[in-house]
């Protein structure tokens, strides 16, 4: 089976070519064209700009992927697309070239939820040790998701303000770093002093599986208008310590929820995933617990469609899958998980 997948929820426009042979994937490509130094000059992504850009670069990046696969458009059994959640603009795009794919082409079509997608980005390692508890943490989400197997899923917890890594890109735009602030964060962080500034650990202790990040970075704030933003060693401990804040909350609840609900496997998903401190501290606090631990490699942690492309082989796989029309399928910016 080969599934041509799209993915254009923000601002990435990326195309990707999977086969399965009897359960056995293989990814033949994943196009990845970001927008990022585009919108870093506004400070953020711009919904319009984004749409604009996925206009132009869509075609161009679905022809790429299927080049670098080697792949025909007759050759394609199913094509998916993302549709929620993400910026309305930005996914009709996506969604409507696979429709019109859909009907040109006589292929099938699936459209995918963006953060089932972003779980799935863990399935490509194999088989899932299940019931699991997945930590999604992106730029729009933070979430503990239950998985009892590759389709059923519930939500245990979520944020009840910013999301972890709006908190990074905040945090990044108070210090003068620019975006996305995640990845600028954590480079600093690697020469600061994790316990120079004491931040509070918002929600860690609560009985509930719900974040907040919003008081961190009120905290972040007021600290920076103390101190001197124009020496880079006081910058470096400002992210350490930030982002020390942000890893024992995410990993302490993520390793709670866990032991609650005696899962067998603990993995996590999103953007923030890429951060390598995050990655390493989860994955020794859940060996440390017995759990097997599962995290996506850097590139399949943020936006791309290979993981679109992963939802939709094992959602094709389901008894009773449930294929899309290319009159009907409609983007839903809001589209819950659970
Ligand atoms: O999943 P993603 O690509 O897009 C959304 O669906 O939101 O996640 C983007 C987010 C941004 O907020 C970015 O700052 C964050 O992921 N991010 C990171 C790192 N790399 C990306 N956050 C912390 N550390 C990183 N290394
Ligand atoms: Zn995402």
């Amino acid at each position: 089976m080969i599934i041509l997948a799209i993915e254009t929820s923000c601002d990435e426009t990326s195309a990707a070519v999977l086969k399965s042979t009897r359960g056995h994937l293989e990814l033949l490509a994943n196009v990845v064209s970001s927008q990022i130094d585009i919108h870093k000059q506004y400070g953020g992504v711009v919904p319009e700009v984004a749409a604009r850009m996925h206009v132009k670069n869509i075609l161009p990046v679905v022809m790429e992927a299927l080049a670098t696969a080697k792949v025909k458009p007759e050759q394609i059994d199913l094509i998916a697309s993302t549709a929620g959640p993400g910026l309305s603009t930005s996914l009709i795009i996506g969604l409507e070239t696979a429709k019109t794919l859909s009907l040109a082409w006589k292929k099938p079509l699936l459209a995918v939820n963006h953060m089932y997608s972003h779980i799935a980005a863990n399935f490509l390692k194999g088989q899932v040790k299940f019931p699991a508890a997945c930590l999604v943490v992106s730029g729009g989400h933070t979430e503990i998701v239950h998985l009892k197997n590759y389709w059923q899923s519930k939500k245990l917890g979520q944020t009840v303000d910013d999301a972890a890594g709006e908190a990074f890109d905040k945090v990044a735009k108070l210090l003068g770093l620019g975006y996305p602030g995640g990845p600028i964060v954590s480079k600093m962080a690697l020469n600061g002093d994790t316990e120079k500034y004491n931040f509070p650990r918002p929600m860690m202790s609560a009985n509930n599986f719900d974040f907040s990040f919003s008081g961190l970075k009120t905290a972040v704030l007021y600290q920076s208008k103390k101190e001197n933003l124009k020496w880079e060693p006081t910058v470096c401990d400002f992210c350490a310590s930030f982002e020390q804040a942000v890893i024992d909350v995410l990993t302490n609840k993520t390793i709670k929820a866990a032991k609650k609900f005696k899962v067998k496997t603990v993995m996590m998903a999103g953007g923030v995933a890429a951060n390598r401190k995050l990655r390493e501290t989860l994955e020794d606090k859940a060996k440390e617990a017995g759990f097997e631990f599962m995290v996506p490699e850097f590139k399949l942690c943020t936006d791309n469609a290979a993981m679109v492309a992963i939802a939709a082989y094992y959602l094709s796989q389901k008894k009773k899958v449930k294929l899309d029309n290319y009159k009907k399928a409609v983007a839903d910016p809001n589209w819950e998980l659970v």
